[in-house]
């Protein structure tokens, strides 16, 4: 009776678990697939619902479907880092005490890595972060090509070269989106310039924005899969970029079949019938009552919110537009907040500190070191001084929207006294730059003179001088919002360099930057490093590199001009930049960066791709491994690579290709390939390089179309942009 009595108990628990299993609505279930997820969920929802879930609720959230168990999506900047908690409705900092992260290096440095590995790795600490701070879209990476020196933005972004940052952008996208978090590559596109950026409508040629504009988020969405896209603020051919129709809608969304989300920059959605038309999925941060600025909590009046709820109530719109972006929204939350599988993270670690370190060493770029003025040994001097602020600033605070509220920042300074000793490394600031405050410029409270004057004298009886010195991240200079009002290093630092070195010229300098400057002291100081924002561990790097425990390995991933006007976006005047009335003309067109310097024969400063090392290597002449090629082929580029010098050291090999005949003007030459190898002193090693023939293709803009040409091209194997080592000519049939 009793066993009778049991069996028919667990038959009946059984059989409610089983009807229970079956009411598990199919949106909720994880084995079906996603597509069907998705039309499930759809078919359940209000159109009140759909058009609440594709605005903010916040200033960093929307509110997914509460009624459906569908969470809300939490958003976060930002490129190098998760940023510390903001205020629901405004930009003030909620004041979290549990949120200070990890500082990875700006996206220049991970560039100038020229490593697609290290880009992986940065990318799965970043997102390991954003997952513990329960982020589920990082607002990151950033692909803005570099245009100009001037743009305050560039420090965010992966250099001047579409193949470049194409080739970084993909691993760490891949990187963060394992941690079932979405990357949000940003800002597409033609955001160029910070000055004007809410309102400057850019024209670009078609050939310009295929071959230099878009490769990167090309890359993204096709090789990286990102699950978001952000638009930019500015106009293109009078459209604003985040409602688009030739950029989201046929580019993006059609010819790229892209599947995630189009979000706005904050505050980029403009009107709401492009904004339902054009391809624009979630409206974020519009501060905007329909009439003015600045209104709080006017989520409801945002232009994808009530004004298009109503529009689609009156038959204005089509419902398949809603359907469309509110699909592409599921299709985000299944992928991260509602996949039950995604990893929990981790946070603030010493492993990302050590991520962030290995990423800040191998990104130093050595620009200038005569007579071995680097490395600097232990024992080798008593009395090292170091001047200039850069040497102590938080490089971390200010920027804009990357801030970071760090748990850990080793300065310079830190970096060089835990190296040297306390009793050998003396400091003084130099000069002063002032507070970091947005969209600002305030003084220095301290007084220049005196500044420079204690330096004058602590550097007399030095042994050595280490000048660190640069930008920062304050209104016009590397930051959001505004841009740069001079090529020369601002603060009177030229007028300082020049001063120390009337008194001792042993003196290094270290440009902390995401851009390039002038140099006009370049042919006096013995030894210069390029190094960059570089978060937690930018002192334990830095000093890493210049005690040489690390070799630099570091390459430009931009072009330093001599004068402004040398490159290509500065030398058309104002239309080119900043524009004229809020028009603005690439002139330049394709030739941007060293396609500039190269085809027009007007000598860098520093080439793109340049970079020292403290050991020599040798180039072996390079090979094909055919003379003809199909255009479906791969064509397989060798050479021997050997570290002739005393010391280990990783050197990136660039492969550039120009083509003989084209029959629309190329670039003199454009890189098609990379790779960065580890080799020991005395060791060699035969390199590959595999160059796909389609990737020769250039973008024909009468037949709107990519054309490999059949025609002879010269492969150069080079150690940057203006040192070729040997080159080999192949035919593609
Ligand atoms: C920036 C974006 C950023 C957003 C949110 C904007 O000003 O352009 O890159 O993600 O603010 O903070």
């Amino acid at each position: 009776m009793k066993k009778t009595l049991i069996s028919a108990f667990a038959l009946l628990l059984s059989m409610t678990l089983f009807s229970q299993k079956k009411e598990i609505p199919m949106y909720l279930d994880d084995n079906e697939p996603i597509e069907k997820r998705i039309d499930d969920a759809l078919s359940r929802m209000t159109l009140e619902e759909k058009v609440a879930m594709i605005h903010a609720q916040s200033k960093f959230s929307t509110p997914g479907v509460p009624r459906l168990g569908i969470p809300e999506i939490w958003m976060s900047d930002g490129p190098h880092g998760v940023r510390m908690e903001i205020d629901w409705d405004t930009w003030s900092h909620a004041g979290w005490t549990n949120d200070f992260s990890t500082a990875f290096p700006a996206l220049t440095c991970l560039s100038a890595t020229f490593d697609p590995e290290l880009s992986r790795i940065y990318g799965e600490a970043l997102g390991e972060e954003a997952r513990f701070r329960k982020k589920d879209i990082i607002l990151g990476p950033g692909v803005n090509i570099y245009r100009t020196p001037m743009n305050g933005r560039n420090f965010e972004y992966m250099g001047e070269d579409p193949f470049l940052a194409s080739k970084m952008v993909v691993p760490y996208i891949q990187g963060v989106q394992k941690n079932g978090v979405a990357a949000c590559m940003k800002h597409i596109a033609l955001n160029n310039e910070e000055l004007w950026r809410n309102t400057v409508d850019v024209e670009v040629s078609d050939r310009a924005l295929h071959e230099i504009y878009l490769p990167a988020f090309k890359a993204g969405v096709k090789e990286g899969k990102v699950w978001s896209i952000m638009g930019s603020y500015n106009k293109f051919r009078g459209q604003f970029c985040s409602h688009h129709e030739l950029l989201i809608n046929k580019i993006l969304k059609g010819d790229w079949a892209y599947d995630g989300i189009v979000v706005t920059d904050w505050g980029s959605a403009h009107d709401t019938k492009e904004a339902a038309l054009y391809g624009l999925d979630v409206e974020m941060g519009t501060w905007t009552n329909g009439l003015t600025w600045g209104e709080s909590f006017a989520y409801d009046n945002y232009y994808l919110a009530q004004p298009y709820l109503e529009m689609l109530k009156k038959g204005e719109l089509p419902m398949s537009t809603i359907d469309d972006k509110v699909r592409r929204v599921l299709r985000l939350t299944l992928r991260t907040n509602m996949n039950r599988n995604r990893p929990f993270g981790s946070y603030a670690t010493e492993e990302h500190a050590d991520v962030a370190r290995k990423i800040a060493e191998q990104g130093i770029v050595l620009l200038k070191n005569e007579n071995n003025f680097f490395p600097i040994a232990k024992e080798r001097y008593n009395k090292i001084v170091v001047i200039g602020e850069n040497a102590t600033r938080s490089q971390t605070v200010g920027g804009g929207s990357s801030e970071l509220k760090v748990w850990r920042e080793v300065s310079p300074l830190d970096g060089l006294i835990e190296k040297y000793g306390k009793d050998k490394v003396f400091y003084t600031m130099g000069y002063g730059s002032g507070p970091t405050v947005y969209d600002q410029f305030v003084e220095s409270p301290y007084d220049a003179d005196s500044l420079r004057t204690l330096a004058l004298d602590l550097v007399k009886d030095a042994d050595v001088v280490l000048f660190f010195g640069g930008l920062n991240k304050n209104y016009q200079q590397d930051c959001v919002g505004g841009d740069r009002i001079t090529y020369d290093l601002p603060f009177r630092q030229n007028e300082l360099i020049e001063d120390i070195l009337k008194i001792n010229k042993n003196l290094g300098l270290i440009i902390v930057s995401g851009n390039a400057v002038a140099m006009p002291w370049l042919n006096k100081v013995p030894a210069i490093m390029q190094s960059w924002y570089l978060g937690t561990e930018a002192g334990s790097a830095t000093a890493n590199i210049i005690a040489g425990d690390t070799n630099p390995s570091g390459k430009l991933p931009f072009s330093i001009p001599k004068r402004l006007e040398d490159n290509g976006a500065m030398s058309f005047g104002t239309i080119s930049y900043p524009g004229i009335d809020d028009k603005q003309v690439y002139k330049e067109d394709i030739l941007v960066g060293y396609r500039w310097h190269d085809t027009k024969k007007i000598a860098p400063q520093f080439p793109f791709g340049y970079g020292l090392s403290y050991t020599t290597f040798k180039y072996g002449k390079v090979n094909a491994d055919k003379k003809e090629y199909a255009k479906n082929d791969i064509i397989k580029v060798t050479f021997d690579l050997t570290n002739v010098g005393i010391v280990d050291g990783a050197e990136s090999v660039q492969i550039y290709v120009s083509q003989k005949n084209p029959s629309l003007q190329r670039p003199n030459k454009e890189l098609k390939g990379f790779t960065k190898t580890f080799l020991k002193a005395g060791e060699s090693k035969t390199m590959t390089v595999e160059i796909p023939v389609e990737s020769l293709a250039f973008y024909n803009d009468q037949l709107q179309q990519w054309i490999v040409e059949s025609d002879v091209f010269t492969l150069h194997c080079a150690a940057s942009a203006g040192d070729i080592k040997s080159a080999v000519n192949i035919k593609v049939n």
